[in-house]
């Protein structure tokens, strides 16, 4: 049985990761963008742009997660998740170590277009990280309250 809070809690994480997810396919737009632009100012400034703003979601994305306990609701119901959850959770200094590396990478980037590949690579991988991130953590909510995100393709 899910009551209201658990409800606006399950909501809550839905939102914020399908809100991520977009960001994160609109860097990528961005990304194939500036590349197709061999690096051009005006380009790496909109990937910018928008690299930062992912980093402040991130930052209060996981602030939230972390809030009041991480995955606590979820592992209220299903313990078992437990060890699970703790390696997520310390993903997220490292993910925010990541977008550091990434942002300075960026940075850089807008006036020297020779680190464009690196840039390139790194937002790559972290997307990967990311993405598993997310998926791990829609997975134990989908199976602690046995309901479906819809989230995972
Ligand atoms: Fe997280
Ligand atoms: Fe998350």
């Amino acid at each position: 049985m899910i009551d209201a809070r658990l409800y606006a809690y399950i909501e809550g994480v839905r939102a914020d990761h399908l809100e991520l997810r977009a960001m994160v396919r609109e860097i990528e737009k961005l990304l194939a963008a500036a590349q197709a632009a061999r690096w051009a100012t005006v380009e790496v400034q909109a990937l910018l742009a928008a690299v930062e703003d992912l980093d402040r979601h991130l930052r209060e994305h996981f602030a939230e997660e972390e809030a009041g306990g991480y995955m606590e609701e979820a592992l209220a119901i299903a313990p078992r998740f437990g060890p699970q959850a703790q390696r997520l959770v310390n993903e997220h200094p490292v993910m925010l170590q990541q977008m550091a590396q990434i942002l300075d990478m960026a940075r850089r980037c807008v006036t020297q277009s020779q680190v464009g590949p690196e840039l390139s690579r790194l937002l790559r991988e972290f997307f990967t990280t990311l993405r598993a991130h997310d998926a791990a953590e829609n997975r134990i909510i989908q199976e602690a309250f046995n309901t479906d995100l819809g989230l995972n393709d």
